[in-house]
């Protein structure tokens, strides 16, 4: 099933609330439901039902709130899970459950402590069961990124036949290279017969920085489900960034060729929102939403900047909500940057009272990291 659409399904609310020293309240988890169903992804994960009461009620309010994007709640290939979630989405517009179990021999031996065929019997029986529920059922395959290829082929065939329409190719433990993870998706649906019956996810950990690039390559294997989170938070170093891989598809549609319903305006808002809610602080260098994203510091890039925007920046600032390009004043600022600010406060000064400000003005600059407003009021009247 490869089409030019890749679905968006966010994790924020599940595993991206496993990051370590995160809980959300009930308000927090609809205020982050409502401003993801605005943003325009296509699913919500809205937590995992049986693992507390409040996972369960989360998952249950965000499914009779949110009418108009999928709600879905996670569950390990058991019978009970599968009722528990059943039942928290009942009241759901379009729900979806997502169960599964592990793949790879790591995960067989040390954690599921199962065989091969015995973890591919829970795992289709899981699925059968899910149907007393739902049509929409997504198979996760738990650290795929380390599983023996012709298994995983074997699980994904067998998982399609009891009823995934979805199925979920998770890099758990952020493993995987991006050529590797490319192939691991080209790989399952070059081989598995069936595979155009389903969709593929890529679900991409951030362990060696690798999950956005990950995710792409999944993309261009040709999954069309991309599994992410607000600043990219969750278990460890966390998930892949919807805000990344986003304007990563946008910015390169040259590329990808591809869309998503996303409303890229509202990316820099919910990115604080996040943030605020979760109390996790975006580093300033965060790609796309880092306060330091549209900032330029140094002579160089200033001069660029100020004569055309595109010389340094791919993303036009107005594309993800932020206001504009910000002009940073220090010691590595040239005469066209300092002219340029000077300009937009209404100073306008000759040739050479301008070099005596600018000399001055570097002379403070080496003793701060930024020369604000203020200082340059100061350097204008001495
Ligand atoms: O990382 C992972 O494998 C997961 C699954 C539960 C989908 O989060
Ligand atoms: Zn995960």
């Amino acid at each position: 099933m490869s089409t030019n659409r890749v679905i968006v399904f966010d994790t924020t609310l599940r595993d991206g609330e496993q990051s370590p020293g995160v809980r959300l309240s009930m308000d927090q988890k609809l205020e982050i439901g409502r401003a993801l169903q605005d943003l325009g992804v296509d699913v919500v994960e809205a937590g995992f039902p049986i693992s507390s009461p409040g996972d369960f009620e989360a998952v249950q309010m965000l499914g009779r709130e949110l009418r108009e994007v999928q709600v879905c709640g996670l569950t390990r290939a058991r019978e009970k899970d599968i009722d528990v979630a059943g039942e928290a989405l009942k009241g759901a517009a379009n729900p979806r459950i997502h169960t599964g179990l592990g793949v790879s021999e790591n995960h067989l031996q040390h954690k599921l402590r199962m065989t091969r065929e015995q973890a591919l019997e829970v795992g289709t029986k899981a699925v059968r069961h899910a149907k007393n529920y739902t049509d929409n059922i997504e198979y996760f395959m738990e650290d795929s990124g380390r599983a023996d290829r012709d298994y995983v082929y074997k699980v994904v065939e067998e998982v399609i036949k009891a009823g995934a329409t979805t199925i979920n190719v998770p890099d758990t433990t952020g493993y995987t290279y991006s050529e590797e993870y490319r192939a691991l998706i080209k790989g399952i649906i070059d081989n598995v017969p069936n595979s155009d019956k389903a969709i593929f996810s890529c679900h991409c950990h951030n362990d060696l920085g690798m999950a956005t690039a990950n995710t792409l390559a999944g993309v261009l294997g040709g999954a069309r489900q991309v599994e992410v989170t607000v600043n990219g938070i969750g278990e460890r170093a966390g998930n892949t960034s919807l805000e990344e891989v986003v304007m990563s598809l946008k910015i390169r549609e040259d590329l990808f060729g591809l869309q998503t319903g996303i409303q890229t305006s509202k990316l820099l808002a919910i990115s604080r929102l996040v943030s605020r809610l979760t109390g996790m602080v975006v580093q300033r260098n965060k790609a796309v939403v880092g306060a330091n994203a549209y900032a330029h510091s140094s002579g160089i890039h200033q001069d660029g900047v100020l004569k055309e925007r595109s010389t340094y920046e791919i993303i036009d600032p107005s594309m993800v909500g932020a206001e504009k390009s910000e002009i940073i004043l220090t010691a590595r600022s040239g005469r066209h940057g300092l002219k340029h600010r000077l300009a937009e406060l209404g100073f306008h000064f000759t040739e050479e009272r301008f070099e005596d400000i600018y000399q001055r003005f570097l002379a403070v600059a080496d003793t701060k990291s930024e020369v604000g407003d203020e200082d340059l009021q100061g350097l204008v009247s001495a």
